[in-house]
């Protein structure tokens, strides 16, 4: 379904004359530069990333100047790559002539499927088909950072890391060496708060800017939510962030051990992250904190390695500040696709809640699904949101602003405090 489609636009682009020159036209000065490190197997992540670190990239005919070249661009960043044919702007709904693409990628660092190791291992012929495909259109594949040429005299370089949590430390100290203006760095950045404080000062000392994906920042839902607790002072809020695993011991131990940091680091980061900005939430701003212990559970599960991973499935939690601000958040490794903010009244009845994705969202959802069949599903929900951060990244890069409501590294760091401090708090409430 997929590959014929991309063989079909280069019919497309031969039939209407166009050269290789002319589609591995150099970088235009209203774009940065983009080098993806670490993009895994097309639409799956069987290899070395995991599945929530996909970039997504179109291929489309050049959206910002008229010349029919064939651009290869980041539009919308969070699923795995894949080509679209100059239906990007569909996908979103909205006009393609309005569509304005600040970013064009120029290179791919992927270390897994090109290194020995990763050779042949599950997802390694799509790789290689994708590879071979964008490179005819002039994009650059290395299997490490270090290979990665510097950047033209000129050129904003944005690198998009969005490899396992594991090796970000490793990948983001390559990219300070290779001339980054800015760097994009998934959640939660790194495995812990010690390695995290590293990046940011050698960042801060590099003159290099870093931006975090914390994609429900942008998010409908919690805007919504935030809007009513504004007019109506007393409420209680629930962030909820439910994940689609089957409910058994084999497909949690697996979840477990592929994100060995943990449920807090891993997933309700997005949430502490929230509290973080918006509550001023902090290790030395908490009175307490409390598990529903009815909802909750901890659980030691057998990972495919053997190894015993200890892990919450479930868990809700209270957090109050010393400014005796309440807020909860609920995290689900088996609750489903959504993300939702609830508001209770005092006695915990509900009066509303938002929930991602909503009515408006579905038929973005399906025309996604139809247009690039087979990717993980909620991928097509978080594409909308994750687009829009990384656009607003380079735009800002462009125009040497602030990107709005994107989170700098340094709230990803007080959120990782969080979530240390709170983890060993928690477990010995519901071992
Ligand atoms: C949300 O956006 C605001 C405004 O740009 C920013 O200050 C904050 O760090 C962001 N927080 C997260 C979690 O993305």
């Amino acid at each position: 379904m997929f590959w014929p489609l991309f063989s079909s636009l280069s019919l497309f682009i031969t039939g209407v004359s166009i050269n290789r020159e002319q589609q591995q036209q150099h970088i235009m000065s209203n774009q940065v530069s983009v080098v993806l490190v670490g993009c895994g197997a097309p639409l799956k992540s069987m290899g070395c990333t995991s599945p929530e670190m996909q970039p997504i990239i179109y291929v489309t005919s050049s959206l910002v100047d008229d010349a029919l070249s064939l651009t290869v661009i980041v539009c919308i960043m969070h699923l795995t790559p894949c080509f679209v044919r100059c239906r990007c702007a569909d996908l979103r709904q909205v006009p393609c002539h309005t569509v304005v693409i600040p970013a064009k990628l120029e290179i791919i660092v992927e270390p897994w499927f090109m290194s020995t190791a990763g050779t042949n291992s599950p997802g390694y012929d799509e790789f290689i088909r994708f590879k071979t495909n964008l490179e005819q259109t002039g994009v650059k594949f290395f299997a490490t950072v270090k290979e990665v040429p510097p950047a033209d005299e000129g050129t904003k370089r944005l690198a998009i890391i969005s490899a396992r949590t594991a090796d970000n430390p490793k990948l983001f100290a390559d990219c300070l060496k290779v001339g980054c203006h800015s760097i994009f760095l998934e959640k939660p950045g790194a495995p812990s708060l010690a390695e995290l404080e590293n990046m940011m000062n050698d960042a801060q000392n590099a003159g290099v800017n870093v931006f975090m994906g914390f994609n429900k920042n942008v998010s409908k839902y919690v805007a919504k939510t935030r809007q009513y607790e504004a007019k109506h002072p007393g409420v209680k809020v629930t962030y909820v962030h439910n994940n689609n695993y089957e409910d058994s011991e084999a497909s949690l131990g697996e979840c477990f051990e592929r994100n060995a940091e943990g449920m807090l680091k891993n997933m309700a980061i997005h949430e502490l992250a929230l509290v973080v900005t918006y509550y001023a939430v902090t290790v030395d701003s908490v009175a307490s904190v409390e598990a529903d212990k009815e909802f909750s559970s901890c659980k030691s599960l057998k990972g495919p390695s053997g190894g015993a991973f200890t892990d919450f499935d479930k868990l809700k939690f209270a957090i109050t500040t010393k400014e005796g601000k309440v807020i909860s958040i609920l995290a689900d490794r088996c609750g489903g696709d959504d993300s939702v903010g609830i508001a209770t009244d005092a006695d915990g009845k509900e009066l509303v809640r938002f929930t991602m994705p909503d009515g408006e969202d579905a038929t973005q959802i399906e025309n996604a699904e139809k247009r690039v069949p087979g990717a993980m599903p909620y991928f097509y929900m978080q594409d909308p949101d994750y687009s829009t951060l990384k656009q607003r990244v380079a735009k800002a890069m462009l125009d040497g602003s602030k990107p709005k409501g994107v989170a700098t590294i340094d709230v990803a760091v007080d959120s990782l405090k969080l979530a240390e401090y709170l983890t060993p708090i928690l477990q010995k409430q519901l071992l």
